[in-house]
């Protein structure tokens, strides 16, 4: 079903999201675990390939931006290093102790038709011993995107979690910087749907949370500026200071129960619960 260019999931839509949502969540934890110093970026690469393969998987980023006659993206991972914000491509880069690495990943399961379903999430993961304004980071964003999350109910509006995020991040006393020219977005049988999910904005605006909807909401905090730049292999999105980027996301719904975050392994329940958050999963 659609309401002004909306794609609302059925249940049965929703449990197959919840399954891309669980291969993602699987990557992303297996990542973090290989994200040591001395590893590189396309070893990380091909370990989410394995999973993906082994789950019978596709990948949302493999070949993407084709459609629009964009270079082709070459992997199945964004591997994004300390002021690369997002977009970056694995290769032979070596992690570095002291390094911050933004992992961002989506996957797509069919259902009984054929048609296929995405999930959507990133982390940014610490290589060793990091600087302690560098791991604040890290945590700024991740809190940044539970604030966002926390904002998101049945006929509130898009603009709340926009602000919600943008709030969070401002009640630090480091001038941290928000990425604008990048937005979180709505997502379901295609990756990138709409609404754009702007990690700044006005309260009460923009279009309305209903069931069925399903975001990808994903801030990019950097340590400093906000400006972005892609470098010459027309994918890495790098900040134009210099300044170290984080970056974190998940796919997310409301159900009738309460929200559901599909590409946690939980659902979302213990971060939801501690916060006082209503969680909502349907039973499969
Ligand atoms: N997952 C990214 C996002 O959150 C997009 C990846 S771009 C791609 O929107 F080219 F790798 F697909
Ligand atoms: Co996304």
């Amino acid at each position: 079903m659609r309401a002004k260019g909306l794609e609302l999931k059925r249940p049965d839509q929703l449990l197959t999201m919840r399954r891309a949502g669980l291969v993602v969540a699987e990557v992303l934890s297996t990542l973090r675990d290989l994200a040591r110093p001395g590893a590189t970026t396309a070893e990380l690469d091909q370990a989410a390939r394995d999973i993906l393969a082994a789950r019978g998987a596709g990948s949302s980023f493999l070949g993407y931006g084709a459609d629009w006659g964009m270079a082709p993206y070459p992997a199945v991972t964004c591997i994004s290093v300390n002021e690369e914000i997002v977009h970056g491509i694995p290769g032979t880069r070596v992690l570095d102790e002291g390094d911050i690495v933004s992992v961002d990943f989506g996957a797509i399961v069919d259902d009984d038709r054929g048609r296929g379903w995405h999930g959507d999430a990133a982390r940014t993961f610490l290589v060793g011993q990091v600087e302690d304004d560098v791991a604040e980071l890290s945590r700024v964003t991740e809190e940044s995107m539970w604030a966002g999350i926390g904002a998101m109910r049945l006929g509130g509006r898009i603009g709340d979690i926009s602000h919600a995020i943008e709030s969070s991040v401002a009640a630090h006393r480091r001038p941290y910087g928000i990425v604008r020219e990048y937005t979180g977005h709505g997502i379901g049988s295609q990756m990138h749907m709409s609404p754009d999910v702007p990690n700044h904005g006005r309260a009460g605006r923009g279009p309305k949370v209903v069931e069925g909807l399903c975001l990808a909401i994903e801030p990019m905090v950097t340590m400093k500026g906000e400006g972005t730049a892609v470098l010459d292999d027309d994918w890495t999105v790098v900040t134009t200071d210099g300044s170290w980027a984080s970056h974190w996301e998940n796919t997310v719904t409301f159900t009738k129960q309460g929200l559901w975050v599909l590409t946690l392994e939980d659902g979302g329940e213990a971060e939801l619960t501690r916060r006082g958050l209503p969680f909502g999963p349907l039973a499969d």
